[in-house]
């Protein structure tokens, strides 16, 4: 007697049956595409750590968003390397520095494109931390003032979306109430409600310039072994006004996105870091894992795990891909 054909089995015969039984399906509406803007003018300065990622002046990231548009995708999320730093990180709200431009000309060329900015101080500050400074520590609540500052006059630049990524207690908070004060209601806020201490931000601080001069961010960032706070984390923030919930890292933290889903009534986002990037460059260039099915499944478990939206280094990559 032979042993009956596993249903499952016969619906992976060939590859229009498996596309059609298929759960998760990753897309290019799904992706949020991280930039590194600078001053100056026709700038592009390559970030060795991430192959493909550069800091871009302003012009050039209006280039990089034509094409990462022409290839479906909505949304990015832009990140400012300031014309000078200082203990306050005063640059971060300075309404001429390279972020409030870049967003300025993005709403006026590409009115549909969905534009995020990280709202905190750590790339803005002399110490690179990521709120006031004291004693080995931020000061929590004086943070709030200076980063509803920031969100506001990312608001007054025409931003669509906010992301504090500080996790300073009561920012969510803080910063609705400063954008409702001013008149933009209709300005959201898409919060970084579970941030690890993660090892995996490495890269990114050469892309952003924001490693800390001294001490590192584990008082304000979360536990990596923890997974309660993250659902409390998530529950606040919403509470608090925020739009959007995110986790992050994601690879290392689908348990995390698995578990802050049914408890939010809000779309999640996972960010898939410059460590989940710079892994998958690194092994393919040395020819140890094969670019293209490594990154489109890592984005698919990302999805699978619970996450509706994904900020991704290959967002452009894997649209192309996904479109071909
Ligand atoms: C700023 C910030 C960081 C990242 C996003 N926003 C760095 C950090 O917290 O140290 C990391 C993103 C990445 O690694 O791609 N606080």
């Amino acid at each position: 007697m032979t042993y009956p054909l596993h249903r499952y089995r016969r619906l992976r015969k060939s590859e229009s049956l498996r596309k059609m039984v298929r759960e998760t399906h990753l897309r290019p509406d799904d992706l949020i595409y991280p930039l590194f803007v600078t001053g100056g003018e026709n700038i592009s300065n390559p970030v060795e750590a991430m192959p493909g990622v550069s800091q871009l002046s302003v012009d050039q990231v209006l280039k990089e968003v034509s094409n990462a548009i022409s290839l479906d995708i909505p949304a990015v999320l832009l990140f400012g390397l300031p014309s000078y730093k200082d203990e306050m990180g005063s640059s971060a709200y300075h309404p001429e520095e390279p972020v409030q431009k870049a967003i300025s000309l993005l709403k006026e060329r590409y009115p549909e494109l969905v534009v995020i900015t990280d709202v905190c101080l750590c790339e803005y500050t002399s110490h690179g931390h990521c709120g006031i400074f004291k004693e080995n520590d931020v000061e929590n609540d004086q943070t709030l003032e200076l980063l509803a500052k920031v969100a506001l006059s990312h608001a007054r630049a025409g931003v669509d979306l906010v992301a504090p990524s500080d996790m300073m207690d009561g920012r969510v908070k803080a910063i609705r109430e400063r954008l409702d004060g001013e008149g933009f209601e209709h300005t959201g806020i898409l919060a970084y409600a579970a941030k690890y201490a993660s090892a995996f931000y490495g890269p990114f601080r050469e892309a952003a310039d924001s490693a800390p001069a001294s001490g590192d961010r584990r008082t304000y960032q979360m536990d990596p072994p923890n997974t309660r706070e993250a659902v409390k984390e998530a529950i606040s923030d919403l509470e608090e006004g925020a739009d959007i919930i995110m986790v992050k890292p994601a690879l290392p933290y689908l348990d995390v996105i698995a578990k802050v889903k049914p408890e939010i009534n809000v779309p999640l986002a996972a960010y898939s870091v410059s460590g989940e990037y710079s892994m998958i460059k690194a092994a393919a260039k040395m020819n140890w894992l094969e670019e293209k099915p490594t990154a489109i499944e890592m984005l698919t478990s990302i999805k699978r795990a619970g996450a509706d939206l994904i900020i991704s280094y290959f967002a452009p990559q894997v649209a192309q891909w996904l479109h071909e």
